[in-house]
């Protein structure tokens, strides 16, 4: 399948070259599990629903950090600010101790709350969607609370920037 050509393979390299042009801001979703604190670098952060209050993101099915904050049955979605880029670096990484030099401290539900966010949502998962080769993670929001006033950090063809206003 393809997008120009629908009887050729798709093309991989274009997907993400064009889905590129699509900014997003950049979180970093977290959980508190039995052998420690998890997290990972997520753009496909999206509010859902008001009434309930729903949000979603979209985890690779092969993510270990995912793997693991399934297994805790709640996350804390910490929205990261415009000098946060480290940050997003180190969970974006396959890191075994991604919290080794990062502060932070314990969310309403046990989650991390990461140090220097703008803002941070508590969840309990409340549904798993198939997403092809990742999952849709339906959750329920339990808490809420901006951190701070600030930029946002923006991820864009494959970089980082800031809002300029
Ligand atoms: C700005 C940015 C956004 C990302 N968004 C996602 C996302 O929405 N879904 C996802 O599965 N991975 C996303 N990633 C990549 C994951 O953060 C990365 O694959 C993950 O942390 C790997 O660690 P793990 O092996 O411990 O799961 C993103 C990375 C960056 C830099």
């Amino acid at each position: 399948m393809s997008a120009d050509h629908p009887d050729h393979a798709f093309d991989s390299a274009k997907y993400r070259q064009v889905l590129g042009h699509f900014p997003t801001g950049v979180t970093v979703v977290t959980a508190m599990t039995d052998d420690g604190p998890a997290g990972m670098a997520i753009g496909s952060f999206s509010s859902v629903s008001l009434d309930p209050p729903l949000v979603l993101f979209c985890p690779q099915k092969t993510s270990g950090s995912w793997t693991r904050i399934k297994g805790s049955g709640n996350f804390c979605v910490n929205i990261l600010a415009e000098d946060q880029e480290d940050v997003s670096r180190v969970f974006a990484s396959k890191s075994d101790d991604k919290f080794a030099e990062i502060g932070w401290k314990h969310s309403g539900n046990g989650a991390p709350r990461i140090t220097g966010v703008l803002a941070h949502i508590d969840c309990e998962i409340h549904d798993v969607l198939d997403g092809g080769d990742h999952d849709i993670v339906v959750g329920r929001v339990t808490a809420l609370d901006v951190d701070h006033e600030g930029g946002p950090l923006i991820f864009f063809r494959g970089g980082y920037g800031r809002v300029t206003l």
